[in-house]
């Protein structure tokens, strides 16, 4: 069995963000159950707020044009995004919107075409006594509309400021072990339906 292609994308461009590390966690059990993991950086694909009158007249920016192409030629895709007054942040959704829309050669069908069927695992930490678990129902639903199918295994992962070693891992081996559980579950399942 070929091992499955999984993107990984923290939804926060923040340097010293915590979700970027919680990701880093669910890389290495997606890694150790057999999938190689490609993690992208929010500021490598800038992209305007999604105006609709900036994509009729310049089309797709190229940044999302290339994001395209990235999410067809992998299997899954891995996400930690920061909980935002309950739900996740304006990046992924900006980037997602993109994302959906047709491809540049105006074919696809818009909002699936590189991401319908595909696996995806997400996670949320946040300084606060919630660990962003507010969100993840949100993001969990944001997903599912988008084609992915989102696994069962969530993380939230509360007191973010405390919890990391100067490594940026968990310290906490139950709760390191449980969020690459989500990687895990998530190369597990790229990998099954990838073999069919
Ligand atoms: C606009 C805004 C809204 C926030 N709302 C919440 C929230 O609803 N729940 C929460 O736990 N933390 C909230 N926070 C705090 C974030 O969890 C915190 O800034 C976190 O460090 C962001 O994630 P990062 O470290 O990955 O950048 C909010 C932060 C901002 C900037």
């Amino acid at each position: 069995m070929s091992r499955p292609r999984l993107l990984a994308f923290p939804a926060s461009a923040r340097k010293d963000s915590f979700n970027r590390m919680l990701l880093k966690g669910m890389v290495s059990g997606a890694d150790a159950a057999g999938a190689s993991v490609t993690l992208i950086e929010p500021h490598d694909y800038p992209l305007p707020i999604y105006d609709g009158d900036l994509e009729a007249g310049q089309g797709l920016p190229a940044p999302a044009a290339a994001l395209q192409s990235l999410f067809a030629e992998h299997d899954g895709l891995l996400l930690a995004s920061p909980e935002y007054n309950g739900f996740f942040t304006p990046l992924l959704k900006n980037t997602l919107d993109w994302l959906s829309r047709p491809l540049p050669d105006g074919s696809g069908r818009p909002g699936t075409v590189h991401v319908r069927g595909k696996p995806v695992g997400i996670a949320s930490a946040s300084p606060g006594a919630l660990g962003g678990i507010r969100s993840l129902q949100h993001t969990r639903l944001y997903l599912s509309n988008l084609g992915f199918i989102v696994v069962p295994e969530q993380v939230g992962v509360p007191n973010a400021a405390k919890v990391f070693d100067a490594a940026g891992r968990l310290t906490d081996e139950r709760l390191a072990k449980a969020v690459e559980g989500v990687g895990a579950a998530v190369a597990g399942l790229a990998a099954r339906l990838t073999s069919r």
